[in-house]
């Protein structure tokens, strides 16, 4: 069998935040997700957006929304991401006391339920949650800014959730978020990862349509 095309998310934290609807536009026909960073000043120190603004976007774009949650109290928000058209919702596994629970949740809502790990945490433990979940999203910075440098020895645990996903015959995607540019995608697509979310990358880029199709050549595995 092989391997699913890769997904590239740009990332909207590294647009104009004053006219996010043309930048969402700007990515439509070469990105498969747009990547949706909520931050709550709590769980990490910086503050995004929430709600409102994702309800709003969602009207104002085609592309599927992929989003991260960086907010304490996952419960009590997430179900009304799904509520609010989201493709994917992911939160942490540090915010969650039991991510299976609100995984089915999130599933019975009509969405994809994703799982984030950030920089220090390892992923063995929650390996054996992956069934109920449609994304593990590894952190290859520290999760809450933008345009940090791209940590290499975080694609161990890229590697490990692969070996797990590939044995278990699991259908799952493994997305990377962090430092993610031409010089570092195809390193995580070797180590297993099929979805890419990148901000920076995209979105400094004079055609940002044209650097989100060029990360996905390069994130193409031989
Ligand atoms: C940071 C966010 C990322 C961020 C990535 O916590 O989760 O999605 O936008 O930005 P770049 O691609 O610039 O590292
Ligand atoms: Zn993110």
């Amino acid at each position: 069998m092989s391997a699913p095309p890769p997904v590239v998310a740009p990332s909207i934290l590294a647009a104009d935040f004053a006219r996010l609807a043309d930048e969402a536009r700007a990515v439509e026909g070469a990105a498969d997700w747009l990547h949706i960073d909520v931050m709550d000043n709590h769980f990490v120190p910086n503050l995004t957006i929430g709600l409102p603004v994702v309800t709003s976007l969602r009207a104002a774009t085609n592309l599927p929304f992929d989003v991260h949650l960086m907010i304490d109290d996952p419960r009590r928000w997430a179900p009304g991401y799904a509520d609010a058209g989201a493709y994917n919702v992911t939160f942490h596994a540090e915010a969650s006391d039991n991510p299976v629970s609100l995984a089915k949740d999130l599933r019975a809502a009509g969405a994809k339920a994703g799982l984030a790990i950030d920089r220090d945490t390892p992923v063995e433990p929650y390996l054996e949650l992956l069934p109920h979940f449609d994304t593990l999203l590894i952190m290859t910075i520290k999760a809450g800014f933008g345009g940090q440098k791209f940590i290499p020895a975080m694609l161990d645990k890229v590697a490990a959730a692969r070996r797990h996903v590939d044995a278990g015959h699991l259908e799952l995607r493994i997305e990377v978020d962090g430092g993610i540019a031409d010089d570092t995608i195809a390193q995580a697509a070797e180590a297993g990862a099929d979805a890419f979310v990148a901000g920076t990358a995209v979105y400094s880029a004079e055609d940002p349509a044209e650097a989100v199709r060029r990360l996905k050549a390069l994130a193409r595995r031989p």
